[in-house]
C-alpha cells in the first residue's frame, strides 16, 4: 500500500491513474477505522481499478466545544487494516497542508438539506465536511466516492453539492454496518461506558419498531416518531437531540410515509452524541435498511 502524505504528489498519483484509463474510488474518513469504514473500502475495491482512503481528522467540521482533541486517533492501526483489505493508497494529509496559513475558502450548501436534524444542533458542521471533501475530490479525483447511510444528512449534502458544483464523480451512499445488537458502528463509539454501550442498542430497537409500524401499515409521520421516542426513553439516562420522518434527499420534515423517507435520531447517552437512521419505503412494499 502507497502512504501519501502530501496533497500534490497525491494529485500526480491519480493524474498518473487517470492517464492510463484507471478508475479511482475515494472513502473519505477520519480514521479509528472500523468494519463501516472497511464495507466502504471493499465496495470501492470491487468496483475500481485504484482504491484511495483518506485518513483526516478534519478540524473545520468541529464546532467549538465538541471531540476535536479527543477524538480517536491510531494511525498504525488504520494502516495495518486498510493494508490487509488490499487498498492502493492510504492518503493522510497534515493539517498544515489541507488548511494553511491564510486558507480562507469555504464551500456551504444552504437549506434544509444542510441546516435540518445535524445542522440545527452543529452550526457550521456540513460546511466543513463540505469543504474538506470538495478539496479531497481535487486532490484524488476520484471516479466514484463512497459514503455511509448511518450518516445520511451528510451523503444527502454531498449529493448535493456534486449537483450543485457541477463535480464529476459518482456518489454511492451504502448500507449501514451494526455492531450485532444493532447498534451502528462509529468512532464515537469508544466514547461509551460499558453500561451506557449497553443501553445504546435501544436507539436501533426503537427505530426497528417504527420501520415495521411503517411497513405494516401505518403512514402517520406523527405516530411513527411518537412510539420511536417512547422505546428510546424506556432507558435511562438518554437525552434526545431529534427524532424526525424527513425526505432522505431534501431533508424536509414528512407528515405521511412517502417513498424515500428517513426516520432520523440524534441521542446523548452521557456525553456522547450518537446519530442513526433507517430508510423506509411506502406501504406494504417492504422496508430495508
Ligand atoms: P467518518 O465518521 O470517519 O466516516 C467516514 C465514512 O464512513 C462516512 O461516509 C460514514 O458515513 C461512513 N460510516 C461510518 N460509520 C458507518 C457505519 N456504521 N456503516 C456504514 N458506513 C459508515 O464522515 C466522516 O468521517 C467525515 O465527515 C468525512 C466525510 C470523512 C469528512 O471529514
Amino acid at each position: 500500500m502507497n502512504v501519501i502524505v502530501s496533497p500534490e504528489e497525491m494529485k500526480r498519483f491519480s493524474q498518473a491513474c487517470r492517464d492510463s484509463g484507471k478508475r479511482i474510488g475515494l472513502v473519505a474518513t477520519m480514521g479509528s477505522l472500523h468494519e463501516g469504514h472497511l464495507s466502504l473500502a471493499r465496495s470501492s475495491l470491487s468496483e475500481c481499478d485504484v482504491t484511495v482512503v483518506s485518513v483526516f481528522v478534519n478540524p473545520c467540521q468541529f464546532c467549538p466545544g465538541e471531540d476535536l482533541e479527543k477524538y480517536p486517533r491510531d494511525m498504525e492501526k488504520d494502516r495495518a487494516l486498510l493494508e490487509k483489505e488490499g487498498v492502493d493508497v492510504l492518503f493522510a494529509p497534515d493539517e498544515s497542508e489541507m488548511y494553511p496559513g491564510g486558507y480562507s475558502t469555504f464551500v456551504e450548501v444552504k437549506g434544509p438539506v444542510s441546516e435540518a436534524l445535524c445542522g440545527a444542533s452543529r452550526p457550521g458542521h456540513f460546511s466543513g465536511v463540505s469543504t474538506v471533501v470538495a478539496k479531497l475530490f481535487n486532490i484524488t479525483s476520484p471516479h466514484i466516492s463512497y459514503f455511509g447511510r448511518k450518516d445520511a444528512q451528510q451523503a444527502a449534502v454531498i449529493i448535493r453539492m456534486v449537483r450543485d458544483l457541477d463535480i464529476d464523480v459518482d456518489i454511492r451512499v451504502m448500507p449501514v454496518v451494526r455492531e450485532s445488537d444493532g447498534l451502528a458502528m462509529s468512532s464515537r463509539n469508544n466514547y461509551l461506558s460499558e453500561e451506557e454501550r449497553g443501553r445504546a442498542s435501544v436507539v436501533y430497537r426503537a427505530l426497528e419498531k417504527g420501520r415495521k409500524m411503517a411497513v405494516s401499515g401505518e403512514t402517520k409521520a406523527g405516530k411513527i416518531l411518537e412510539k420511536v421516542k417512547d422505546v428510546i426513553m424506556t432507558e435511562k439516562g438518554i437525552s434526545i437531540d431529534y427524532v424526525e420522518m424527513v425526505d432522505s434527499l431534501e431533508m424536509t420534515p414528512l407528515e405521511k410515509l412517502e417513498t424515500r423517507a428517513l426516520i432520523a435520531v440524534a441521542v446523548r447517552i452521557g456525553q456522547t452524541r450518537l446519530i442513526d437512521n433507517v430508510i423506509i419505503d411506502a406501504p406494504n412494499q417492504g422496508g430495508k435498511n
